[in-house]
C-alpha cells in the first residue's frame, strides 16, 4: 500500500499545529516538509469530523515521491469514505482524497525518471490526497506534460476514465447509436455526452428539476447533448415520443436511482443494457417485471476502481493520456470549481449540497 501520512499518525493524539523551526527544515533532505491535511479520526458527517491539521515531515525512503500537491477533487466517493459508508475506505485515522496532481518537491535516493518541479498525477488513484505534501511510492505518481491543466490532471482519474469505459465496455455501440443517462450534469455526465459525440453516438440526458434547470440544459446541449429534460418534463404517459429523432437508447447510464432510474428504463430499446455507477438520490432501483420478460433488458453495475488497481496500472495510464490529449486538444472539458485549500469547509459544503446546485469542487493548494 501507499506510504500514507496518517498511518505514523497516533490515533489518539491530534496534535496541535506544529510550528516549524529552520532546524527541522533543515532535518535531513530524506524528510518530507510538514503537511497541512484535512483528516478526520471517526465517520461521520464529512462537515463535523474533518478538521484541517499540520502533520509532521516524514521520511522520504529510496523509492518515494514527496509531491507538493496543487489540486486534488471533492467526488461523492471521497464523502461516502468520510461517513464511512464507501465499501472501499482507508482505515482511521485519514486523511481525505483519493485523486490529485501536483509537482515533485523531492525524491528518494533511487528515483531516476522524476526529478523535482515534474508534473506528475496520483496514478492509480489512492488514499490521502487532501494535503499540501503527499509522501508515496514512484509507482503511484504518473509524469505528465507541462501544458496539462492542473485541474484537470487532478480530476481525470475517477470520472472521465468511467465514462470512457461505461461507453467502450457494456454494449457494442456503433455511429448512429443513443445512449440515455440520468444525472447528466454530473462530471460523469458531461464526459459521456462529450466522448459520445465523438464517436457519433447521441445521447438523450434527464437531469433534476431544480432551480437554474434551464442554464444546466444549455451548458450540456453546447457540450453536445442531442437532448436534455428534466425529470417532471418526462413525466408524459409516451416518453419514447420524446425521443424525436434520436435512436431508441441501447445502453442507459443510471447514477441516480428512484424515479430517474425508472425513466432511463422507459427509454431503452427492447434488449437494452442499463449499468447502475452511481446512488446520487439515495433512491433504489425499481424494475417490473415486464422490463424483464417481455422487453430483455439487462441491468448490471459498474465500478472503475476494477481498472484502477496496480496491475493495470500501465493500461490505465494510456488510457488516461487519451483523455488528457483530449482535453489539452478542447474537445473534453468539465465544469469545475477551484477552491482555495484555506476555503475548504465551504468547498465541501458545496460538495455536501448544502449551498444548492455547484459545479465539482476542487481544491487548490
Ligand atoms: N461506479 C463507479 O466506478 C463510479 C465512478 C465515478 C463516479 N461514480 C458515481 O457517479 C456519480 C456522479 O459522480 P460525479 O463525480 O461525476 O458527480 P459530480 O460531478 O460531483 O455531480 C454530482 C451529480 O449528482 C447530482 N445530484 C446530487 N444530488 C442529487 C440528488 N439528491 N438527486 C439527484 N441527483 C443528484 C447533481 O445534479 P445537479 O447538477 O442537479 O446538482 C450532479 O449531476 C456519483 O454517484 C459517483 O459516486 C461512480
Amino acid at each position: 500500500m501507499a506510504c500514507t501520512r496518517f498511518l505514523t499518525l497516533n490515533p489518539n493524539s491530534l496534535r496541535p499545529p506544529i510550528h516549524i523551526s529552520s532546524n527541522v527544515r533543515a532535518l535531513s533532505s530524506h524528510m518530507s516538509p510538514p503537511s497541512t491535511a484535512v483528516f478526520y479520526e471517526h465517520h461521520g458527517p464529512p462537515d463535523t469530523v474533518t478538521k484541517i491539521i499540520e502533520l509532521p515531515p516524514v521520511e522520504i525512503k529510496a523509492n518515494d515521491v514527496c509531491v507538493k500537491m496543487l489540486a486534488a477533487p471533492i467526488n461523492p466517493s471521497d464523502i461516502n469514505r468520510i461517513q464511512g459508508v464507501y465499501p472501499v475506505r482507508p482505515t482511521l485515522p485519514a486523511v481525505g482524497g483519493y485523486e490529485g496532481a501536483g509537482v515533485v518537491h523531492s525524491v528518494g535516493s533511487a528515483i531516476r525518471d522524476l526529478s523535482p518541479g515534474d508534473l506528475v498525477m496520483v496514478s492509480p488513484p489512492s488514499s490521502g490526497t487532501w494535503q499540501t505534501h503527499v509522501v508515496k511510492d514512484k509507482k503511484f505518481w504518473h509524469k505528465l506534460d507541462k501544458d496539462t491543466p492542473v485541474e484537470y490532471a487532478a480530476t481525470v482519474t475517477i470520472n472521465p476514465l468511467t465514462a470512457l469505459r461505461m461507453i467502450e465496455d457494456i454494449v457494442d455501440l456503433k455511429s448512429g447509436d443513443a445512449i440515455v443517462q440520468n444525472g447528466a450534469t454530473s462530471m460523469v455526465g458531461q464526459c459521456v455526452i462529450q466522448l459520445a459525440k465523438l464517436r457519433g453516438i447521441r445521447t438523450f440526458n434527464i437531469i433534476r428539476d431544480r432551480p437554474g434547470s434551464d442554464q444546466a440544459e444549455e451548458k450540456l446541449k453546447k457540450l453536445g447533448a442531442d437532448e436534455v429534460y428534466t425529470e417532471s418534463q418526462l413525466d408524459v404517459k409516451n416518453v419514447k415520443s420524446l425521443l424525436g429523432n434520436v435512436l431508441e437508447p441501447a445502453l442507459g447510464l443510471n447514477c441516480v436511482g428512484g424515479n430517474a432510474a425508472t425513466l432511463v428504463l422507459k427509454l431503452l430499446r427492447q434488449g437494452g443494457t442499463m449499468v447502475t455507477y452511481g446512488g446520487m438520490a439515495k433512491k433504489p432501483v425499481t424494475v417490473s417485471t415486464s422490463s424483464f420478460i417481455f422487453k430483455e433488458l439487462t441491468l448490471m453495475g459498474y465500478y472503475v476502481q476494477n481498472w484502477l488497481t496496480l496491475d493495470r496500472n500501465e493500461e490505465c495510464r494510456e488510457m488516461l493520456d487519451y483523455l488528457m490529449g483530449l482535453i489539452r486538444e478542447g474537445k473534453l472539458k468539465y465544469d469545475m470549481e477551484l477552491a482555495p485549500f484555506s476555503e475548504f469547509h465551504t468547498a465541501l459544503d458545496k460538495s455536501l449540497g448544502k449551498l444548492g446546485s455547484q459545479p465539482k469542487q476542487v481544491i487548490k493548494f
